[in-house]
């Protein structure tokens, strides 16, 4: 539109694309740290970018956290089959922030259907062998790795170890290897190298690369560093939906 060629947020935009060899970038202008409201309207672009992507038939695969809840808020209905899966199973985040309550709130708003993944965190390794082995288990995970699109957010490591009150062994892990970002439950330093994974099922980091479009969503100053790492190994399918403090950042150097 006019206003983004005024402002030069579609030349920010291509400029970004082609730094970090990816897809897309679309930039809302502001800062989610500071400003609630910019949090919605990356929600809006991530929906309407959801809804670009679809196909007559579609498993989304989505992880969890505040800014896919953002997402889930701007959804419609839709006539297109779409069922949603959650990424991976636990990382250990609160209820309303799990993959599986996003993958529930959004089919609900585009009036399709989902499927859940509980998978039981304190247990011992026979029960979970066993439970792996269940068909009901086996068949979401297999929907899981074939999901065409994949919506993931992008969070600070250090905020994102703390939320999920992880033990002070990987605390130390995550510092000692300089991690500073985390997405799907793998923490990464600004190499960028993976310094600790959540040990759970679900789509891995090779999975993406099957996937026709990999959506990322993430904004705020504060993320700065961690979007800029996850981008130097994000597969070339991805669109980064961010706001311009992160942008601005991503374009020096
Ligand atoms: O735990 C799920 C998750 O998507 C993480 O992978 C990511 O770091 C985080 O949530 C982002 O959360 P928020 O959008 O609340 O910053």
């Amino acid at each position: 539109g006019v206003m983004r060629e005024l402002t030069g947020i579609d030349k920010k935009e291509d400029r970004l694309a082609k730094k970090y060899s990816i897809n897309e970038v679309i930039i809302v202008s502001g800062n989610s740290d500071t400003s609630p409201w910019v949090k919605a309207e990356l929600g809006k672009e991530c929906a309407s970018c959801i809804k670009r992507n679809l196909s007559g038939e579609n498993i989304i695969a989505v992880t969890g956290g505040s800014t896919l809840a953002a997402v889930a808020d701007m959804l419609t209905p839709d006539s297109r089959k779409t069922l949603f899966v959650p990424a991976r199973g636990g990382l250990g985040e609160d209820v309303h922030n799990q993959a599986n309550t996003i993958a529930a709130n959004m089919a609900a708003k585009m009036n399709s259907s989902y499927r859940v993944l509980y998978v039981p965190e304190q247990v011992s390794k026979e029960a979970y062998l066993s439970f792996m082995k269940e068909p009901a288990i086996k068949e979401v995970i297999s929907l899981i790795k074939t999901a065409n699109i994949v919506v993931h957010g992008i969070g600070d490591a250090n905020v994102m170890a703390g939320r999920r009150k992880s033990s002070p062994e990987i605390m130390m892990k995550i510092k000692d290897g300089n991690a500073v970002g985390e997405a799907f439950g793998y923490y990464f330093n600004e190499k960028p190298e993976i310094v600790h994974k959540v040990h759970t099922v679900g789509i891995q980091k090779e999975d993406l690369d099957h996937a026709d479009s990999v959506i990322a969503v993430a904004g705020g100053s504060s993320k700065a560093k961690a979007i800029r790492a996850y981008l130097k190994m994000a597969p070339s399918a991805t669109t980064l939906i961010t706001d311009e403090s992160v942008a601005n950042e991503l374009l020096k150097g």
